[in-house]
């Protein structure tokens, strides 16, 4: 028997108790010749003290002990002596004076200290087993086993079925790349890892399961940000005979289980919902952040007859004029960060430019203010409450840049201002009436907002007939975190034929439709239900829970923003033979 307690157990009413305890050294320290440690393991922290007048051998022992040594204490547990109680520590008032130690396994060093941040990511991942040794790291995990425990058991009262689909599967188009795997069987043929398990919960709808789930590790090769990862998990949902209100009903639920069961807290439901077109035009944003009102303000109607140059043939070639009011940032940024501001959305954005108006000292302070008459000048503070302090950033030009910009300077603002800083509020948000299409100038052709398997409004389908793709909306929701996009899901395609037509209008013919999506059409000509369903972002709604900044400390074993896991080392290269017996042939060599 390795432990009769965990290191969070013992309290006052086991005074004068022998017990053993097991687990890691936390903390020496040395009074006189009295070694003090705290003892850990993955519950809590004991103090064990060795004395030796009382014990003098094992005393003895415990001057070899170091930082992270692994042991197992047996000893009786004491009151600590009044006035050294540790009120943080649940077993603060005890300890336990051993009398027996046995060293488990020794440790060398640790690269970091375990008990404070540690700066150097990349250190922490190449030593994630003592990175997660961490205090907050463990709690990160905890909260996560939490959120999916909640999360089975909400959706299993709810009479959801958890059936797990291939990971060596087909590819399914969410908009990334996709990991292929070589298969040695048949040789010259490769299979796709899931980009999300879309196809095969449509297909367990045909199947007659109704209600799916599944915790699912999604797989897709895309550039990493802190909220990105190539292989992630959803919490992947899909059912039969179901509405938009329904699948929003359920996930509220769920929703408002996790945070009760892995949080502690009650959220409010029903979140509030707002059409994509709103979000847009208002925030600039398919995923507004709310905690901040800062909205864009319309003044295509003020400036309809200026004189300013810019802004008039803007409006004259179909654009809009929209501003921001940047309350009390006057102070916060000088002229030179206003030019840079200017450089940025150029340079990131292809904006055309960011004309600015700072009121300061009594003065409206601007490149452009000598273009404006009095009276756009009054129409403009009126409307924008414009005041001392202030910052109006504009953009003018069609409608999508103007709002995708000035949603971007928006966040921009907030993030300097500090205006989400210690503000613990949830705000949720349903985001809904996404547009079905959007024309892609990259690929200079229609591409799916969500995937190609989304239904389009019924009263929008007349417009899909008539060729007037960019109109049509989707019966497609996402729901939104504090300005994080969580999940999203949609109302799909049941019918062959009407699948079969949104193939042909993002480009694939019929040809292309049978070798890729034959399965499905197959299937819907079997009489498939009218379904539905979502998926949400596990890692970054455990993210948001824990208040971290990026998905990788919610996650055990992450990778770096370059894919790469630096504990494993991989990917790695791998040996001439091993790429024979699967028809591969590489000419690339690994970047040292
Ligand atoms: P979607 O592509 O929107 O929808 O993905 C759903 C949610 O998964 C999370 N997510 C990611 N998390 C971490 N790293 C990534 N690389 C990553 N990509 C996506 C996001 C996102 O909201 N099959 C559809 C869902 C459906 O229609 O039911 C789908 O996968 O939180
Ligand atoms: P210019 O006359 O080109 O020097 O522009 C005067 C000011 O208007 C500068 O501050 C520009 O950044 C700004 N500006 C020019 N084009 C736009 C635009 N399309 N949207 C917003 N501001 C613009």
């Amino acid at each position: 028997m390795y432990r009769t307690h965990l290191c969070n157990e013992l309290r006052k009413a086991h005074i004068g108790q022998t017990v053993t305890l097991s687990g890691w050294v936390n903390s020496r320290r040395d009074h006189g010749g009295v070694i003090f440690i705290d003892l850990r393991d993955r519950e809590g922290i004991t103090q064990v003290v060795f004395r030796p007048e009382e014990h003098p051998q094992v005393a003895e022992q415990s001057h070899s002990l170091r930082g992270e040594d692994v042991i197992q204490v047996t000893g009786v547990v004491a009151a600590r002596l009044a006035g050294t109680e540790n009120p943080k520590l649940k077993t603060g008032d005890i300890e336990v004076v051993a009398t027996e130690l046995k060293v488990l396994n020794k440790a060398e060093v640790p690269p970091f200290p375990l008990d404070s941040k540690v700066a150097n990511e990349d250190l922490r991942l190449a030593y994630r087993y003592l990175d997660l040794r961490r205090t907050e790291m463990a709690q990160n995990l905890r909260m996560r086993h939490r959120a999916t425990k909640a999360t089975r058991d909400y959706l299993d009262e709810q009479g959801f079925l958890e059936i797990e689909t291939p990971i060596l599967s087909n590819p399914t188009p969410e908009g990334a790349r996709d990991f292929l795997v070589p298969s040695r069987l048949n040789p010259g043929t490769f299979y796709a890892l899931p980009q999300a398990p879309q196809q095969y919960k449509q297909l367990l709808q045909v199947a007659g399961l109704e209600k799916y789930f599944q915790i699912a590790r999604c797989f897709r090769d895309e550039d990493l940000r802190a909220d990105r990862q190539p292989e992630f998990t959803q919490i992947d949902i899909e059912a039969s005979f179901v509405t938009e209100q329904d699948i929003q009903n359920l996930t509220e639920g769920m929703l408002a289980r996790i945070f009760r069961e892995a949080k502690g807290i009650d959220i409010p439901t029903p979140f509030p919902r707002m059409t994509w077109f709103e979000a847009m035009d208002r925030y600039g944003s398919d995923k507004p952040d709310l905690r901040f009102d800062i909205p864009l303000v319309d003044l295509t109607d003020i400036f309809g007859q200026s004189e300013f140059k810019v802004f008039r043939s803007v409006l004259d070639n179909g654009g809009v004029i929209k501003a921001i009011n940047a309350k009390g940032a006057a102070g916060a940024f000088s002229k030179e960060q206003l030019k840079k501001w200017e450089e940025w959305v150029k340079t990131e954005f292809g904006a055309k430019g960011l004309a600015y108006i700072r009121f300061k000292d009594g003065v409206w302070d601007s490149p452009i203010v000598k273009f404006l008459s009095e009276g756009e000048k009054a129409a403009l503070a009126e409307r924008m409450g414009f005041e001392e302090g202030d910052i109006l950033f504009f953009g003018a030009e069609k409608w999508e840049p103007v709002v995708t910009v000035l949603g971007r300077v928006r966040l921009r603002v907030a993030e300097l201002l500090e205006l989400t800083k210690g503000n613990d509020e949830l705000n949720f948000l349903w985001v809904v009436d996404f547009p079905l299409l959007a024309w892609s100038l990259e690929e200079n052709k229609w591409v799916a907002v969500h995937h190609p398997f989304t239904r389009p409004k019924a009263e929008d389908i007349p417009l899909l007939e008539a060729g007037e793709y960019g109109k049509v909306r989707a019966v497609a929701y996402d729901v939104v975190l504090n300005g994080v996009e969580l999940g999203g899901g949609s109302i799909r395609i049941h019918e062959g034929d009407l699948q079969s037509k949104m193939f042909t209008v993002l480009g694939i013919g019929p040809e292309e439709q049978q070798k890729k999506f034959g399965h499905l059409l197959k299937a819907f000509s079997f009489g498939a239900p009218p379904h539905g369903g979502i998926a949400l972002g596990l890692d970054r709604l455990v993210m948001l829970m824990a208040g971290a900044e990026s998905i990788r400390e919610v996650i055990a074993f992450p990778k770096n923003n370059r894919g790469v896991d630096l504990m494993t080392n991989s990917p790695l290269e791998v040996d001439f033979k091993q790429l024979r017996e699967v028809y591969i042939q590489s000419t690339a060599k690994k970047q040292p």
